[in-house]
């Protein structure tokens, strides 16, 4: 009988171990977790699929308050794809009194930005505007003034820097190969503004230079040969739809520069471009005082081969980051988050970003 009730006696010093083991677990990261007083919930009732030793660990809370553009990604592989760890994204609103950042997809918001001014303010929380259109797509920002505390853009000096692209440095240096070429300019463009600068400059170069069109305007061009079919092109328009600082999109990481093709850039000015790229990997039409005059340097780099290919030299240095999506935009909200955990306010959003 005795080995019987010592075994018990046992059990129940483990069990009640093991109960204080996870109590002081639960406090210890509500502590680290919830700064806001009066709610007592372990954070670990918020994630079901996690193992213990996850739920222990202290993460930052972060909200989405919108899928961006109502689209869907996984949010729990920032760790795998980026070696980014320390966040628990969450689109869940009940969540909000426990988020330490609300991340506001300014896009999703402009319908219904009244519902902001109701929310309460936590003295923890951080509210993050993030956008990555241009200021003329916008509209009146002022309504938003003293509501933020960091930015995240495409702009360089955001808290939180998303590029739509950028170089990384190779270790080694390679020979890039161009892809075989057979015509001479090619453009995928869906917004058709006539009165738009990009436009207008289009409608002067194919005077001089045939320039093929792709997009809703033109021959659709379904994602899956959309680099097949650039790359066939010497030379790519990437004109952006409006003029703004950094405001250097898909168009060019993406469609040209994943593409193996050189681009003829339309947006900021070249300094600006070259913050971002070597001068040699672009050409910019501010270059010509007129599109004729582009037109006619194109041919002269159609018929000198060498020429031409000065313009991939820099390849063998650097590698194009050029498809930047969604996810690693929020996983790079979720590093700056977790690395700056502080007081921080944006006075104005309207009077940075023009
Ligand atoms: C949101 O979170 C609350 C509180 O944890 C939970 O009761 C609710 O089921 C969640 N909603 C969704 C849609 O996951
Ligand atoms: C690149 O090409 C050069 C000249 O053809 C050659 O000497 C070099 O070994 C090549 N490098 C690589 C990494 O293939
Ligand atoms: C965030 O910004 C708001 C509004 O400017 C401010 O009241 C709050 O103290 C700021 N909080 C943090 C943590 O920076």
């Amino acid at each position: 009988m005795e080995p019987k009730s010592q075994t018990s006696a046992t059990r129940k010093i483990l069990f009640l171990f093991f109960l204080q083991f996870f109590t002081v677990m639960c406090v210890f990261s509500y502590i680290r977790i919830s700064k806001e007083p009066g709610i007592s919930i372990c954070l670990s009732e918020m994630t079901n699929n996690t193992t213990i030793e996850e739920r222990a660990e202290p993460k930052v809370v972060i909200l989405l308050w919108t899928w961006p553009f109502g689209e869907r990604f996984p949010l729990d592989k920032c760790d795998s794809l980026l070696g980014i760890s320390g966040c628990y994204f969450t689109v869940n609103r009940t969540l909000y009194k426990k988020a330490d950042a609300v991340i506001f997809h300014y896009r999703d918001l402009r319908s219904s930005r009244e519902e902001l001014f109701q929310e309460p303010r936590f003295t923890f929380q951080r509210w993050v505007w993030f956008n990555m259109e241009s200021p003329s797509n916008l509209g009146n920002l002022e309504p938003l003034n003293n509501l933020f505390n960091v930015t995240m853009s495409y702009r360089q000096d955001s808290d939180i820097f998303t590029p739509y692209g950028w170089l990384e440095l190779l270790k080694e240096p390679e020979n890039f190969t161009i892809p075989p070429k057979s015509k001479l300019v090619s453009w995928v463009i869906s917004n058709w503004n006539p009165n738009s600068r990009r436009v207008q400059y289009y409608e002067e170069l194919k005077k001089h230079v045939k320039v093929d069109l792709f997009g809703r305007v033109a021959q659709p061009l379904a994602k899956i040969n959309k680099y097949s079919t650039i790359s066939q092109y010497k030379f790519y328009l990437a004109f952006e739809n409006s003029v703004h600082k950094d405001y250097i999109t898909e168009k060019l990481w993406d469609n040209a520069l994943l593409s193996g093709t050189v681009p003829i850039v339309l947006g900021p000015t070249r300094e600006n471009y070259e913050r971002f790229l070597p001068s040699d990997a672009f050409i910019h039409v501010d270059d010509f005082p007129s599109a004729q005059e582009l037109a006619s340097y194109l041919k002269l780099l159609d018929s000198d081969d060498e020429q031409y290919q000065r313009y991939f030299k820099w390849r063998g240095r650097f590698q194009v980051k050029g498809d930047a999506n969604w996810p690693e935009w929020y996983c790079k909200a979720c590093q700056y988050l977790s690395q700056n955990p502080f007081y921080r306010i944006t006075p104005s959003v309207a009077k940075w970003f023009a």
